[in-house]
């Protein structure tokens, strides 16, 4: 018998400011309609200056423990997927653990962008199957909000706040292939091309050259057509060599839940593998770009909406900053 990571419950939390494209059209040379036709961006939420990213992927976490009718002293790891971290350091998720009352396991902080929550799970479940975790909590949390440059309508219209959560627990089974496990994390794959790194960056680290210069400390930079092709043809491609590798088709596949970053790569990566769009979670317009939080966010959102139930096939791709991308195929 070996040890299996399943998702047993989620939960999401949403900074209840909403601003939508009307209202940043009254600051910024933009419009409601170019920021629909371009993205499928109609609103995002955004962080008070009170809110912390801590404090948004705590409310996250509590509510999927409180999905998963399980106390926070049963968590033995909490991995926490971030680019707008609380602090340089430590963890964000030593924050997180510390707020829910949890003192044993471990936790850690994870940086991969906009794919950051399937890098995330990928490390969860892998300790999981390593018998070095039981119960973790895998969360994506971010306030973009306060990494943009407000001045850019290039980026800032695309960027929002949230964090998402959910919480894998551990079953033993005898046989770990696709066909017969009855729940769990199939398979998580990540992949890095780092030679994409200056193609979409935040400048708000300390660690770099220009680190000292006020031009450098605000803002994310975005090649933005070629993050679009990068984007929709390399979560096709992990969507395809998935379904390949455990010998499925796609119609087998009954939910995919992509990254949200713009309505037109979904479509896009969509259409390209052949997945009918009722399949597909959409929360892009509602949430905008929410980073490492758009997958767990969509996740619940999915499971609150009845769009995700548990026995069903899904995938999960996302692509980001490094560049960085991951897909998972996993039975609920
Ligand atoms: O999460 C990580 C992954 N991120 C992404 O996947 C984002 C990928 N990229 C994209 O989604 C798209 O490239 C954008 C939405 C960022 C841009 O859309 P686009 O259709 O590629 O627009 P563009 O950059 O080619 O710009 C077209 C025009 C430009 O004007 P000119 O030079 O043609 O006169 C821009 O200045 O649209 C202009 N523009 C805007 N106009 C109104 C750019 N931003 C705006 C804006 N409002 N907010």
């Amino acid at each position: 018998m070996k040890p299996i990571a399943f998702i047993r419950a989620s939960g999401s939390h949403l900074p209840p400011r909403v601003v939508d494209n009307h209202e940043l059209s009254q600051s910024l040379d933009t419009s409601h309609e170019w920021i629909v036709r371009r993205t499928g961006i109609v609103k995002r939420h955004i962080a008070e200056n009170h809110d912390t990213t801590s404090g948004l992927a705590t409310i996250a976490a509590q509510k999927a423990l409180d999905n998963a009718k399980i106390s926070a002293h049963d968590i033995d790891l909490v991995v926490l997927a971030t680019s707008s971290p609380d602090h340089g350091f430590p963890a964000t998720a030593a924050r997180v653990q510390a707020e829910l009352g949890i003192s044993k396991g471990t936790a850690f902080d994870v940086q991969a962008a906009c794919a950051g929550f399937i890098f995330a799970l990928q490390a969860a479940n892998n300790m999981i199957r390593l018998g070095q975790a039981s119960r973790a909590l895998v969360i994506g949390s971010e306030i973009f909000s306060r990494l943009v440059d407000w001045q850019d309508r290039s980026t800032c219209i695309l960027f929002g706040d949230g964090a998402g959560a959910v919480v894998l627990d551990s079953e033993y089974v005898e046989d770990t292939s696709f066909p017969s496990l009855k729940r769990g994390i199939v398979e998580c794959t990540t992949r890095v091309d780092g030679t994409g790194y200056h193609k979409l960056f935040a400048r708000s680290g300390l660690g770099d050259l220009h680190a000292n210069s006020d031009i450098h400390k605000h803002g994310v930079f975005m090649n933005g057509a070629s993050i679009f092709k990068a984007a929709s043809s390399l979560m096709a491609e992990g969507v395809s060599s998935l379904i390949n590798k455990h010998q499925i088709h796609i119609q087998d596949i009954d939910i995919l839940i992509p990254h949200q970053a713009n309505l037109r790569i979904i479509t896009s990566m969509a259409s390209s593998v052949g997945i009918p769009e009722k399949n597909i979670v959409v929360t892009v317009d509602k949430h905008a770009n929410t980073s490492a939080a758009s997958i767990p966010l969509a996740i619940d959102h999915a499971f609150n909406q009845k769009q995700l139930k548990k026995g069903q096939n899904v995938i999960i791709t996302a692509l980001g900053g490094g560049i960085a991308w991951g897909s998972a195929l996993i039975k609920t």
